[in-house]
């Protein structure tokens, strides 16, 4: 059997925290026919022991990525039909195909590292060769048919991820180019591309947009690989963001709000690292990376990326900080502000936050931890208190007039 290789760098997505992603076209191919078929971008999220603590390191699938012809295979001789993509100094990501004659899926997907590679696993304290594997991928769709998912779609294999993003992919092809029938996986189908509900798409020379108002309280959540959750976020988001206007041809200030309904998510969860990525069809992605330091059992928001392509912006927005200190709180308990917050993420972009209540650490029982209140909310319960205590005062001075005023009156009559 001779299988060919074809990769193709199609184009480049820079994608929030998680660092520059590469679209990358990979094709299995047997004689001269295509049988599996991927475009994709690949965020790799690894954990691995360094020499004092555990770190993580995001590592884009690059579009060096080329098809591993050994281990690829079509699957005519019995052999799991599989997609094997190597890159750099023995690294490699896999993913075996399995079909019942009407229907194609994922069987598992496999991660295979190599933590001798001091370029992306500096000071690791372990070297040699890693396999990690997820065999319940909840990826298929009929035969004859691409599935595709734009949305951001994160894949746990123990303590390790992937997260793919503008996913087609194919295999059993009945020809050499991706079917044009497509089944759309459920992350994309929760969304109405036809009309983004956004603050920046009015239309020609509109009168600037009416305010928002305050947004609707969004719940979401990222599950492990057991399926249990791991984060909890409860949250009102509106973005407020900068971009160059086409109608108007200069920078205008917009604010948006989230839909919670039409808001998908997806995340990761990990010892010292979690993510949560929002997804509004198709022209918003917001990640959230909060990460945990493990000598001092605290958390924060560390870094915050946006991805937007609204209709009246000159070119598509992007802003990340990956060296943010918000929603500090301890691991343990959940952070909650009832108040609304503003998070400066980039000079063109800041996150205004409603009625927040977050916990990416130490999830039990799908429930909030006790919260540990932002310093707003606490003084906000100190100001009835210190009426309440005022009050109090007021009264007692009064009370104590009288009765001085009552005994002076006493001694008068007595003189009489
Ligand atoms: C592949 O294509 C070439 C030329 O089009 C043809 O000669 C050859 O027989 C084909 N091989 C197979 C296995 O179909
Ligand atoms: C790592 O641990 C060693 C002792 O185990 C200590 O001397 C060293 O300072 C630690 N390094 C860091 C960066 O914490
Ligand atoms: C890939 O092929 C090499 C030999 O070419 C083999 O050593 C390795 O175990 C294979 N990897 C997988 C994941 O099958
Ligand atoms: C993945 O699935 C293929 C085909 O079903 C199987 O041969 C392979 O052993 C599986 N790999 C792991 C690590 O379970
Ligand atoms: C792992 O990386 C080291 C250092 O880059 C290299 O010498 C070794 O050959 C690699 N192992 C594999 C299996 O590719
Ligand atoms: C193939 O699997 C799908 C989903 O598991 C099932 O709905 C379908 O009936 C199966 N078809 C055959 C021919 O077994
Ligand atoms: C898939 O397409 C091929 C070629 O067009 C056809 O022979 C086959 O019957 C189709 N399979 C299904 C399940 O529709
Ligand atoms: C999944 O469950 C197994 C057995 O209950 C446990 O050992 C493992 O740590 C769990 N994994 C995660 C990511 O929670
Ligand atoms: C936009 O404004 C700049 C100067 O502010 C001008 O040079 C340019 O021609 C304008 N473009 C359009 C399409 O009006
Ligand atoms: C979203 O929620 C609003 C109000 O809660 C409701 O009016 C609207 O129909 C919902 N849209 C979808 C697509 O569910
Ligand atoms: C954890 O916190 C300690 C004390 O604030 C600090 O010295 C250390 O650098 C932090 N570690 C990480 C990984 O941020
Ligand atoms: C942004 O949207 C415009 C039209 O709405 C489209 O032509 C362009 O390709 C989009 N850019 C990206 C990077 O998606």
């Amino acid at each position: 059997m001779k299988v060919c290789r074809n990769l193709t760098a199609v184009f480049t997505v820079c994608w929030a925290v998680l660092g520059c992603l590469q679209a990358v076209t990979l094709e299995v191919n047997e004689g001269n026919s295509t049988c599996i078929k991927a475009e994709l971008s690949a965020s790799l999220s690894i954990t691995y022991v360094s020499s004092n603590s555990s770190r993580t390191v995001s590592v884009p699938l690059p579009d060096s990525a080329s098809v591993d012809a050994a281990n690829s295979s079509c699957g005519a001789d019995g052999s799991p039909a599989q997609l094997v993509a190597a890159f750099g100094a023995g690294h490699a990501l896999g993913l075996s195909f399995s079909t019942n004659g009407s229907v194609y899926s994922v069987r598992n997907l496999t991660l295979r590292y190599n933590l001798s590679d001091a370029s992306l696993f500096p000071e690791a304290s372990s070297s040699g060769v890693v396999t990690v594997t997820n065999d319940s991928v909840e990826i298929w769709a009929p035969i004859n048919t691409t599935y595709r998912c734009m949305s951001p779609t994160t894949i746990v294999a123990s303590g390790d991820s992937v997260t793919f993003s503008r996913m087609k992919l194919e295999a059993y092809m009945p020809g050499n180019d991706l079917s044009p029938a497509e089944s759309v996986c459920t992350a994309d189908q929760s969304t109405t591309p036809a009309t983004p509900t956004t603050a920046g798409t009015t239309t020609t020379a509109a009168p600037a947009p009416t305010p928002p108002g305050a947004p609707e309280r969004g719940t979401y959540s990222v599950k492990d690989s057991n399926g249990t959750e791991c984060l909890l976020a409860q949250m009102g988001l509106q973005l407020n963001v900068s971009y160059v206007s086409q109608s108007q041809n200069k920078t205008v200030q917009e604010l948006f709000n989230l839909t919670p309904n039409l808001t998908s998510w997806s995340g990761s969860c990990g010892a010292s690292r979690a993510t949560l990525v929002l997804t509004q069809e198709p022209t918003l992605t917001l990640s959230f990376t909060f990460t945990m330091n493990t000598t001092t059992n605290k958390y924060r928001l560390s870094g915050m990326g946006l991805q937007a392509n609204w209709t009246d912006m000159a070119a598509p927005f992007s802003a990340s900080n990956a060296s943010l200190d918000f929603l500090r709180s301890t691991l343990g308990h959940s952070y909650m502000c009832n108040a609304e917050q503003t998070l400066q993420v980039a000079p063109a972009f800041s996150l205004n936050t409603f009625r927040l209540q977050v916990q990416p650490f130490g999830v039990k029982t799908k429930q909030f931890a006790a919260a540990e209140e932002c310093q707003v909310d606490q003084d906000q319960m100190l100001i009835p208190i210190v009426v309440g205590a005022a009050l109090a005062g007021l009264v007692l001075i009064v009370l104590i007039a009288y009765l001085i005023g009552r005994k002076r009156s006493h001694a008068g009559y007595q003189t009489i």
